[in-house]
């Protein structure tokens, strides 16, 4: 592998999201609504998850073609026993050109504050949090468990006093749900260091029920924010990334936008997604993945396992959210086939 692996409309391999877990202590109706993943659901058994070893051999795959960013997932990701083992072996790992990698996790903070440490210590660089308000109640009924706001403030306090800071925080807006928070979550980290980013509800997954009517328009979101307290636009920090990145005009920080409904980024997507039983995916709205696990209980070699990776890329054309966005607005592609976010990773 030389790094120069591109997929059929000729985008790299830079960023891998490896899921975990598919378990998660909350149940934010986006993702996991209680009535589906009720106590019968059908969790993976623990023998269907891989290994720590066996993750971090698939990783220095990926690393070889080229990744240089490794972000943790899941379901809630500090769910996964002694995940900060896991982020010991995967912090060794050197890109191409002999770098550390981007090695950071996305988590819903509640066991933030009892981990944040053991993560530094482990090689974590930083970590995104998902807050969807600010409002005690709001927030509580969008994580559907009555999980308290302060605890996950608390998390994030821990998180940057452990120094893995600058922290990115995640809010799902849902018209109708959580659109008023959108200026005191602004208010609340506008200063703090920490870059906050307002994500389009997406039709990610079968089960959440998704309609056009509850996405807000992330220039909606704009809009709201620079009326208030003015914006301008700031350039991408990488070529493909998630969010459009604005800054506070008097210098009080910045925020992102994540338009996955209006302005689709599949253009130069370089994301591939590792699911908890090692199946690989190719689009976060995929309807099935390429099967790893088998090959690396089956003694494949690490050459293979390579040449796998390199092949299943090569044959990449995914590019769902700007074909979606070419349809009626309530028309469901891949419908109930496809996959869920708390397998694939968010
Ligand atoms: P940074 O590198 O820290 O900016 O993180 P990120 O934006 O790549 O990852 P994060 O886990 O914070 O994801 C933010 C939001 O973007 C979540 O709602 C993700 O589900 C969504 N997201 C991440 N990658 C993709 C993608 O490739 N396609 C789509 N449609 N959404 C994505
Ligand atoms: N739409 C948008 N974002 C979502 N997330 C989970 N489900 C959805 C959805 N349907 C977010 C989480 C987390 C990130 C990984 O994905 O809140 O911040
Ligand atoms: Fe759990 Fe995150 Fe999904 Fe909410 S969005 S249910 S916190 S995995
Ligand atoms: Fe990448 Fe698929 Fe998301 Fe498009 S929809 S940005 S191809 S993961």
């Amino acid at each position: 592998a030389d790094g120069r692996l591109a997929d059929r409309l000729g985008r790299p391999l830079r960023d891998l999201r490896i899921s975990v877990t598919d378990r998660c202590n909350f149940r934010c109706s986006y993702c996991m609504p209680k009535e589906v993943f009720d106590k019968n659901y059908p969790y993976l058994p623990h023998a269907s998850l891989l290994s720590f070893e066996e993750i971090t051999r698939l990783a220095r795959q990926f690393v070889a073609h080229g990744v240089r960013k490794i972000r943790l997932t899941g379901g809630e990701p500090l769910l996964r026993k002694n995940i900060e083992v896991l982020v010991e072996q995967l912090a060794q790992l050197r890109t191409l050109d002999g770098q550390p990698l981007d090695l950071t996790l996305t988590t819903n903070g509640s066991l933030l504050a009892r981990k944040a440490r053991a993560l530094k210590a482990a090689g974590l660089q930083r970590v995104t949090v998902s807050l969807d308000g600010l409002d005690d109640a709001v927030f509580r009924r969008m994580n559907d468990v009555d999980f308290p706001v302060a605890e996950v403030l608390a998390g994030i306090e821990a998180a940057k006093d452990a120094g893995l800071g600058p922290i990115k925080i995640n809010m799902v807006v849902k018209r109708g749900t959580n659109e008023h928070e959108i200026l005191p979550m602004a208010r609340h980290f506008r200063g703090s260091g920490h870059v906050l980013r307002f994500i389009e509800y997406m039709d990610v997954g079968a089960t959440n029920g998704w309609r056009m009517n509850e996405v807000l328009p992330s220039a909606d979101v704009v809009s709201l924010v620079h009326a208030q307290m003015p914006l301008r636009a700031l350039e991408p920090a990488a070529p493909g990334e998630t969010a459009e990145r604005w800054a506070y005009q008097d210098g009080s920080g910045e925020i992102g936008v994540i338009s996955s409904v209006t302005q689709a980024f599949c253009g130069d997507c370089n994301r591939a997604r590792l699911s908890t039983e090692g199946q690989l995916y190719l689009c976060l709205f995929a309807t099935q993945g390429h099967d790893l696990r088998s090959l690396i209980r089956g003694n494949a070699t690490d050459e293979q396992l390579a040449s796998a990776i390199g092949h299943i890329w090569q044959g990449r054309a995914d590019r769902y959210s700007q074909l979606r966005s070419q349809l009626p607005p309530d028309t469901n592609p891949g419908g109930r086939k496809r996959v869920e976010m708390s397998y694939i990773g968010g």
